[in-house]
């Protein structure tokens, strides 16, 4: 049975997302805090989504507007006044369940390593137990911190203690509770009626166990068998445990699908990147964000990419690229930042410590060598000299310059923008570039010039004439 085809109807799901974050002594909420890029919060979304088609209500704190902006998709939203407990926070669902549903699954926006096999397991045991309450367990190495299962003699659970609420020394055996539940909506409501504020001063949802325990109703378990997947976040040490595993994850999922990773454990994918079959990726390189990137590219070492696209057979070394596409047969590095807004064309080179911005660059175009191209048009077939600034701030405003299609831009031009050099044009090197060159001309000195091309070339090759004169 493909899992999202399993009960849909009947089912309410709720995902706690309120509560006051105290542990991980942030401003930003901490179901927002990200794995491999992405809010964890959505990876528990993602997951109860493969299982079930239910609908979900997350429930959130007042004021909660980066929450419900960043989820705004697909789910509903219930606010939590006060950050009473994770007892307090399911009473909120209450409202909007309604008599069709018979059973309800909450899970917690801070277990971002939850599978969908899990949750559909879940709901399946819950389903075919009858069970009033299902929950999810795991055998912890590390416990502390967790909900403790306890069982009688019989080995039924009988109560789940918050540690909290023991002492150390009675601390109970190391199975926990990872936070995943289903419950018969009908008694939850009731149950929930009756809950205690704790010494903490919470209603815990874990305190419900005890209740149905002792009513003697069912009390089903699933159990998982790496506790890491139940693993809850919620402080920095535990985020960057969760990263560690999402990221390993990551790596072994574009292997198996034909990406060659020299050392994964110094390569950085975020969950929203794609990568084409035989790319290879050096050591210390991040692709970031929403970045795309095609096959049989050579990636890295010590390359950032961020929310960029780039295409087959590209080729970045010891670059960063920054919100901007390099189409296919691109050679970037060493040393280069592309930064925003930023388009190359096929078969383009930019070579050692070249910055370019919101700028497009043609077809088979080169620019080898230090230099900087800002809000500029760079036509096909250009090559541009070493040290060749756009010069492209007057103190108030950008302006753009234009270089078309095969014009040769001097070693040290500085292009004034805004400013147009036409096409097959050249620049003499240290030329400084006050004012329009037409097509088929050559603009030398400083300011420059401008020369019909046949005037100054008679005889011999016109790069030597040119030499002579810009180092006389
Ligand atoms: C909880 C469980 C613990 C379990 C662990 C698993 C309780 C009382 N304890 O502890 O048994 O082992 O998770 O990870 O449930 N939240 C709200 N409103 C609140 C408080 C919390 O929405 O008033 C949300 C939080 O955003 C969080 C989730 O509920 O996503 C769990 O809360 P948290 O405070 O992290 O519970 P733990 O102490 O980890
Ligand atoms: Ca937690």
């Amino acid at each position: 049975m493909d899992i999202s085809d399993q009960q849909s109807n009947g089912w309410l799901i709720g995902v706690l997302a309120g509560g006051k974050s105290t542990r991980m002594n942030s401003g930003v909420p901490k179901v927002l805090h990200t794995i491999a890029g992405k809010a964890m919060v959505k990876y528990v979304l993602e997951s109860i989504r493969k299982a079930t088609n239910a609908h979900i209500s997350v429930v959130v704190p007042p004021n909660a507007k980066e929450i419900r902006n960043q989820l705004a998709h697909n789910v509903s939203f219930v606010e939590q006044t006060v950050p009473l407990g994770t007892g307090d926070a399911v009473r909120q669902l209450q409202p909007i369940s309604n008599a069709e549903n018979a059973s309800i699954l909450i899970a917690y926006g801070d277990t971002p390593l939850i599978k969908p096999e899990t949750i559909s397991r879940l709901i399946a045991k819950h389903e075919s137990s009858n069970a009033t309450l299902t929950l999810l367990t795991s055998i912890s190495n590390s416990p502390n911190g967790y909900g403790r299962i306890i069982r009688n003699a019989a080995g039924n659970i009988v109560k789940l203690t918050e540690q909290a609420n023991l002492e150390e020394s009675k601390l109970p055996n190391n199975e926990v509770n990872a936070g995943l539940y289903a419950f018969n909506m009908k008694w939850l409501w009731s149950a929930l009626d009756e809950l205690k504020l704790s010494a903490a001063g919470e209603y815990y949802l874990t305190d419900l166990v005890e209740a149905a325990a002792t009513s003697e109703l069912l009390i089903e378990s699933v159990a998982i068998e790496n506790a890491v997947e139940g693993m809850g976040v919620n402080d920095r040490k535990d985020l960057a445990k969760a990263e560690q595993v999402m990221r390993r994850h990551i790596l072994d999922g574009w292997m198996a699908k034909g990406v060659t990773i020299i050392d994964p454990s110094a390569t950085y994918i975020d969950a929203e990147v794609t990568i084409g079959k035989d790319t290879t990726i050096h050591p210390n390189t991040s692709i970031l964000g929403q970045s795309t990137v095609g096959e049989q590219c050579t990636l890295g070492p010590n390359t950032v990419i961020r929310n960029s696209t780039i295409g087959n057979s590209v080729e970045v070394i010891a670059s960063i690229i920054e919100r901007s596409t390099l189409q296919s047969e691109v050679t970037v590095g060493p040393f280069s930042h592309i930064r925003p807004d930023t388009v190359i064309e096929a078969k383009s080179n930019i070579g050692n410590f070249a910055e370019i911005k919101n700028s497009r660059v043609g077809k088979n175009t080169s620019i080898g060598h230090f230099g900087y191209v800002g809000d500029s048009t760079v036509g096909n077939d250009v090559n541009i000299g070493a040290g060749t600034i756009t010069s492209n701030f007057d103190g108030e405003t950008k302006h753009r310059t234009t270089i078309e299609d095969g014009a040769f831009i001097g070693s040290d031009t500085i292009l004034v923008a805004p400013v147009n050099v036409g096409k097959r044009s050249y620049t003499a090197a240290g030329a400084v570039i006050t004012k329009d060159v037409p097509e088929d001309n050559l603009a030398i000195g400083v300011p420059a010039k401008n020369r019909k091309m046949e005037q100054i070339v008679d005889k011999g090759s016109q790069k030597s004439k040119l030499g002579k004169k810009q180092h006389g």
